[in-house]
């Protein structure tokens, strides 16, 4: 079977302090989000990109360096649950088959390599469970209070940062979506509201440089990442 892709791409860049939202921000020639669609459309299983924008969005249209036909552009919500939500919806008035893998990215995530996202769909593949990149976590962490007082022990050897994409069957990832919304649970990935739901999720370790582009630091170290993959 095909692969779904949903890309959303519907956020303002707060923290960017920039004119336009950072996914349409340039790194050389390329925009954050060209550079982004590009690593999907490399990698020949995903049939369908369901890219997710403002409907304020004045700055598509203008500024994209791709066109493929497999891009499918929808309106987007104001939290990005919100937009990965209006993407499934989508989807399943258009008819999407229950089991159809279906992977979220952030297109503020130009760097994943299309080896990790291979990887990634691979040990869907192979296990049949809902799975996600993820990087270890290098410096010690600790639990801290609202006053920050530290209050608990946490082994980083047992906690990963949760990157892009996130890898779930359709139906799965429809009924934890909408199940973590009614109990108005505060999920800020797909892996958290898969797990809140009861299912078995799978960390699948790829490329740390997977970075999420949010500060303008963050582009000039994406463009370093990029030279050098
Ligand atoms: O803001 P944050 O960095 O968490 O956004 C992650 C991704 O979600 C970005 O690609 C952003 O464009 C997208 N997003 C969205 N709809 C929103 C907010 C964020 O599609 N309302």
């Amino acid at each position: 079977t095909g692969i779904v892709a949903i890309i959303p791409a519907a956020g303002i860049g707060e923290r960017m302090n920039a004119e336009i939202p950072k996914q349409y921000l340039k790194i050389g020639e390329r925009t954050v989000l060209g550079l982004t669609l590009e690593r999907f459309l490399n990698y020949e299983p995903v049939e369908i990109i369901v890219l997710v924008t403002s409907p304020s969005d004045t700055h598509y249209d203008n500024l994209r360096d791709i066109e493929n036909e497999k891009i499918v552009v929808i309106d987007g919500g104001e939290e990005r649950a919100d937009s990965v939500s209006n993407a499934i919806s989508f989807l399943y008035d258009s008819g999407l088959p229950d089991d159809t893998p279906v992977l979220i990215h952030d297109a503020a995530r130009p760097c994943v390599t299309s080896t990790d996202i291979e990887k990634l769909c691979n040990h869907f593949r192979n296990t049949n469970k809902a799975c996600f990149l993820a990087a270890p976590v290098v410096d010690t962490i600790h639990q801290v209070d609202e006053d920050a007082t530290v209050n608990g022990f946490i082994d980083r050897r047992n906690v990963v940062r949760a990157l892009t994409p996130q890898l779930a069957k359709f139906i799965e990832l429809k009924n934890s979506l909408e199940e973590a919304k009614a109990k108005k649970l505060s999920v800020t990935d797909e892996v958290s509201a898969l797990k809140h739901a009861g299912h078995s999720v799978d960390a699948v370790i790829g490329r740390p440089d997977n970075i999420k582009i949010t500060t303008p630091e963050d582009l000039r170290l994406a463009a370093f990442f990029l030279d050098n993959q």
